[in-house]
């Protein structure tokens, strides 16, 4: 496959990988009368068993890996989100903690540390992730961190029937499959994935009728004609799986943490070029065909249709803020002031990780956090300091 990208080489084992996702997609593509959907690329691309990014064996995160997030660089991130959980769990008198997508596992570690710190552990935390092979990585973190704690986590399967306690989720919507669409002449066209040359290709044709529906009524909604060539996103499948997840919270609290921006401020005609982003090494692209099953694809969360899913299931928007505030709210100046044990190494360290997590040219504005609640009207912590639902 040829990548006119400026990208790291791949090892002889990485390009037979590539390969043989190449061979799935081709056929796949050939099946389908040569045209499938983006969100169908992306699927296979992230996600076929065995040969999918986040169902092989690549490393994805860290240092050594594609790309870092919060949990990864810097744990005072899942303390405060923690304290948030602790919270929740107190007020309820006990619950579970759900954790969707839960990666290399450092989040859940750092979680359960400071809960248990907190006198605040969950009964069972459950782990749902949609990668089976991240699940052996996530068992050898938490057994290494936290083997005291490893009888209360649970590798689920499915989603459980149902849940008191807090469900939380890093990154998790932004690595849902989404559909690419364009408006050219007057109309909205799918942009899909043909196969040409031996590699998968963007191919344009006319939207299903779901998806142009769904996007002539988003851009009825930002109020403002988008240019000819206006190109962006949309997760077509994501009421469905708000609405699984949904239901499965009986009483509590949903976290979400992702970067993303409410409807309005996402589907701006200034954002022609919509918001996907992959990552190969640390370096970004926004080319999905380089390197499929080795890179990571990401899109950006409309918050506002998660609020509007997650209201049609019945579900109160407790709150919604920048990835900044809602650490501040959570008390992130606090475990910067409380540095008493800690060597001058660990302090300096401390404050980096403070500065990347809530600087607004860092992480601290591109991220927002949001609260799902259902039988559950106390006041949250991390949604106290500033409180922007009247954006979404
Ligand atoms: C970008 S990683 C984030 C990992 C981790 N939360 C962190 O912050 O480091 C995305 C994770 O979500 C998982 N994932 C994606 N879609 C999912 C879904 N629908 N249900 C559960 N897990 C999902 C992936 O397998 C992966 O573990």
């Amino acid at each position: 496959m040829s990548v006119a990208l400026d990208l790291p080489a791949l090892s002889p084992e990485e390009a037979a990988h590539s390969a043989r996702l190449g061979e799935r997609l081709r056929e796949e593509i050939e099946r389908a009368g040569g045209w499938i959907s983006f969100a169908r690329y992306m699927q296979l691309a992230l996600y076929e068993p065995g040969l999918g990014y986040y169902s092989a064996g690549a490393r994805k995160f860290g240092a050594a890996g594609d790309f870092i997030t919060a949990p990864e660089v810097a744990p005072v991130f899942s303390r405060c989100l923690a304290v948030q959980c602790a919270e929740v769990l107190q007020t309820l008198g006990g619950g579970d903690l759900l954790e969707f997508g839960a990666g290399s596992g450092v989040m859940a570690a750092t979680l359960l540390e400071e809960l248990e710190r907190r006198d605040a552990l969950p009964r069972r935390y459950f782990i749902l992730d949609v990668s089976a092979d991240l699940r052996q990585r996530q068992q050898q973190t938490l057994a290494a961190a936290v083997p005291r704690l490893l009888e209360r986590v649970e590798w689920l399967d499915r989603l459980p029937d149902g849940l008191e306690g807090v469900v939380v989720a890093n990154e998790v919507l932004d690595a849902q499959p989404v559909e690419r669409f364009v408006r050219r002449d007057a109309a909205i066209h799918a942009l899909g994935v043909a196969w040409e040359r031996g590699a998968p290709t963007w191919s344009e044709a006319p939207a299903p009728e779901p998806l142009a529906r769904a996007v002539l009524s988003l851009e009825r909604e930002t109020g403002v004609a988008w240019p000819e060539g206006y190109t962006s996103e949309i997760n077509l499948g994501l009421g469905n799986w708000m609405a699984a997840v949904s239901a499965v919270l009986h009483r509590g609290v949903m976290l979400f943490v992702d970067y993303g921006l409410p409807r309005r401020e996402y589907y701006t005609p200034e954002r022609s070029a919509g918001t996907l982003l992959c990552h190969f090494r640390h370096r970004f692209h926004d080319d999905p065909f380089a390197r499929p099953g080795l890179q990571d694809i990401t899109a950006w969360v409309d918050f506002t249709a998660v609020a509007e899913s997650a209201t049609a299931a019945g579900l109160d928007v407790a709150g919604y803020t920048t990835q900044a505030h809602f650490l501040i709210g959570a008390g992130i100046g606090e475990f910067v002031a409380n540095v008493a044990d800690l060597d001058v190494v660990e302090r300096v360290n401390l404050s980096r990780q403070a500065m990347l997590l809530t600087l607004p040219g860092e992480m601290g504005e591109r991220f927002k956090a949001m609260a799902l609640a259902r039988g559950y009207d106390a006041p949250l912590r991390g949604f106290a300091s500033r409180d922007l639902r009247h954006t979404l």
